[in-house]
């Protein structure tokens, strides 16, 4: 079976961030599967260079638009190798063969009518690249509510394409096939705008020379949304190459639900007056927000370098933590706290101890040798049972282009893999004498539950395959291996090897890079003169009353073990007894704060910080690297507002 998968293509106007990164790796999860399942697969992602914003980006910085994107779009390229992206093809708008397919389209359509000449007046948004008309735009604002900069007013001779004489056999199209736009929110939400009425769309521009030129006009260069679209068939060599017979329609089109209304009306429209199939699937899954809650973006400015990410926790990790935490029809959090706690508790703890501690014992009890298994139990038989159910879990999931439910799944294994380990405690069977024959069949299912692992994550984690395979002496195989049973040959070696994913300490990594910072400005020949804090951006009387500050009396305090920085301090506040870990311990000594009043933001969401949960946080004065914590000296009992 063919399979073709597509990411959009990016805008090279600044670096990728972790939100680019997540359709991509997600996109790649599905290829690699599709991959493993003997599926013909072509998976396409690239960049979206002619747009307006970038000729505006580069004017900036004072270079040419082409000499600005070059440059970043190898940063993208960099950073998708990184991640072990498998792509087949990466397309840039730049490129000629795609300017080719472009004009050719957009010739045809102006041929058969279904563009013309008129005049546009109305409103533009340039990082939306949008048009809106007067009666959407918002105090001369975008009305995206994602967006809101101000909008340009336009008014150019232009060419428009005829929406509206497809609306019907659009929504025709979308009602009698329901996988066409999913999840199943967005696909009612497009219904909704399809039928609220399409205008025509205005497919040209006069102001900028940067793009694709309309070819019998030599003055309008092409709206950047319909040359863009055009990459999905542009790049399969549409309309007579090779690819384009073997793969189009694509299976599915993968993105953010913020142009999900791009895929499902334009693209669909030009497709159906060019006479070409549908994609079958669009499918727009939801953000990653930031853990203040914003959209992560590099216009918000809280975007993390990538690269620097990788640096720390590898590509595996972050496609682990990527994946497992955009639920299906949800947006997901991002935090490097919460990628650290899923790095050390799902990975370091759950499969990599599974692994090495299951390996150990081959190692310890068989020499490495992996013995003959004996006779089942009814354990052996429900693991058996669960694996096919596993298996069939993430069939279902990945059908549904959800890696978060897949793992899920994984995991449903992981946990009773581990627990398989506790209840058949081969140290004992060791010990016992005369359970040769038990312990063998314990050591064997070992090696077979971690060669049926290594298979159901190799789709999410490619760079973990090469790693348990040399340690099991086999690679994964085909997918429906997973199904089998008793792959492995006794008598094969395996080994004990390095833990797969070492535990990582953030406050330490923190710590170290900070004392890094230190030496560097040491080196340089750093003053210790303290500068003030610029003054933080404004906020309304309503955001600081959602802050619930609280007396909270000091009940104990200790330092939390192996860290300089933390101490853990149990809070009275209105009766109840909290825990918070501040990182205060180079000033205040645990025998300094008990039984002082302080301050504590009450209503903060719980972090955990070395595996300690802190609900809040109290509050600390500082300034040129000295510290005070906020502390009352009266009456006021643990609980009492602070306002
Ligand atoms: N160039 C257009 C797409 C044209 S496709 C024919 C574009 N580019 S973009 O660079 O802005 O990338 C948008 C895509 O990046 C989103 O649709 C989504 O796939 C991904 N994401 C960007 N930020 C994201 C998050 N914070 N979270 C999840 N995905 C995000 O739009």
């Amino acid at each position: 079976m063919k399979y073709y998968i597509t990411t959009p293509i990016f805008y090279p106007n600044s670096s990728p961030h972790i939100g680019t990164a997540y359709t991509t790796i997600a996109a790649d999860a599905l290829a690699r599967y599709h991959r493993l399942r003997g599926d013909d697969v072509y998976f396409l992602t690239g960049t979206d260079e002619n747009a307006q914003k970038i000729v505006r980006t580069a004017e900036g910085k004072k270079m040419n638009p082409k000499e600005y994107v070059d440059g970043v779009v190898e940063r993208f390229q960099e950073l998708w190798q990184l991640l072990d992206i498998s792509n087949d093809d990466f397309i840039r708008t730049t490129e000629e063969r795609h300017h080719k397919v472009v004009q050719e389209i957009f010739a045809r359509l102006y041929e058969q009518g279904d563009i013309y000449k008129s005049e546009y007046e109305g409103w533009y948004c340039t990082p939306c690249e949008t048009f809106w008309t007067e009666n959407k735009v918002v105090d001369g604002k975008c009305p995206n509510p994602d967006c809101g900069r101000e909008v340009e007013l336009l008014k150019e001779e232009s060419y428009f394409f005829r929406l509206s004489k497809y609306q019907e056999h659009l929504l025709a199209h979308i009602r009698a096939n329901p996988e066409f736009i999913q999840p199943a929110s967005r696909r009612n939400e497009m219904i909704r705008f399809i039928e609220s009425g399409l205008e025509d769309l205005c497919v040209s521009r006069t102001t900028f020379q940067w793009g694709i030129q309309v070819p019998f006009d030599q003055k309008h260069v092409v709206y950047v949304w319909l040359d863009a679209l055009i990459n999905y068939i542009s790049a399969l060599g549409y309309p007579e190459g090779e690819k384009y017979g073997h793969y189009w329609p694509a299976d599915v089109h993968l993105m953010g639900k913020d142009i999900v209304r791009f895929h499902a009306v334009i693209w669909p429209i030009i497709l159906l007056a060019l006479g070409a199939p549908l994609p079958k699937v669009v499918y727009g899954h939801g953000w990653f927000l930031s853990k203040e809650g914003g959209k992560i973006s590099k216009s918000r400015g809280n975007v993390q370098d990538s690269f620097e990410l990788i640096r720390r926790y590898g590509s595996d990790a972050i496609r682990y933590f990527l994946l497992r935490e955009m639920q299906v029809g949800t947006d997901g959090t991002y935090s490097e706290d919460a990628l650290v706690e899923r790095l050390n508790s799902d990975l370091a703890n759950d499969l990599g101890n599974f692994v090495s501690r299951s390996l150990a014992m081959v190692v310890k009890y068989r020499g490495g040798v992996v013995p003959k298994s004996g006779s089942d139990t009814s354990l052996e038989q429900e693991i058996k049972a669960l694996i096919l159910d596993v298996k069939a879990g993430v069939e279902a999931r990945m059908d549904a282009f959800d890696p978060a439910g897949a793992l899920e799944q994984i995991w449903r294994l992981v946990a009773r893999c581990n627990k398989y380990v506790d209840e058949t405690a081969p140290w004992s069977l060791a010990k016992l004498g005369g359970q040769e024959d038990r312990l063998n069949t314990v050591l064997y299912y070992f090696v077979e539950e971690i060669r049926i692992l290594n298979i159901l994550c190799a789709p999410f984690m490619p760079g973990l395959a090469p790693k348990i395979s040399k340690l099991i002496g086999r690679d994964p195989g085909q997918w429906e291996e997973a199904s089998q049973w008793g792959v492995v040959a006794p008598g094969t070696i395996v080994e004990k090897g390095e833990p797969l994913f070492p535990r990582v300490d953030i406050a330490q990594l923190v710590e170290g890079e900070n004392k890094d910072m230190d030496a560097e400005n040491k080196a340089v020949g750093a003053q210790a003169a303290p500068e003030f804090e610029p003054i933080k951006e404004e906020v309304s009387i309503e955001d600081f009353a959602k802050l619930d500050f609280r007396v909270a009396k000091v009940v104990s305090v200790e330092k939390v073990e192996k860290t300089d920085k933390l101490l853990r301090l149990e809070l009275e506040v209105a009766g109840e007894v909290r825990t918070v870990v501040s990182g205060i311990a180079q000033h205040y000594a645990p025998e300094d704060l008990v039984g002082s009043k302080v301050v504590v933001v009450a209503n903060l969401k719980p972090a955990k910080l070395r595996g300690i949960t802190s609900q809040g946080m109290i509050l600390a004065a500082s300034h040129g690297g000295a510290l005070e914590v906020l502390t009352l000296e009266k009456d006021l009992p643990g609980g009492a507002q602070v306002k």
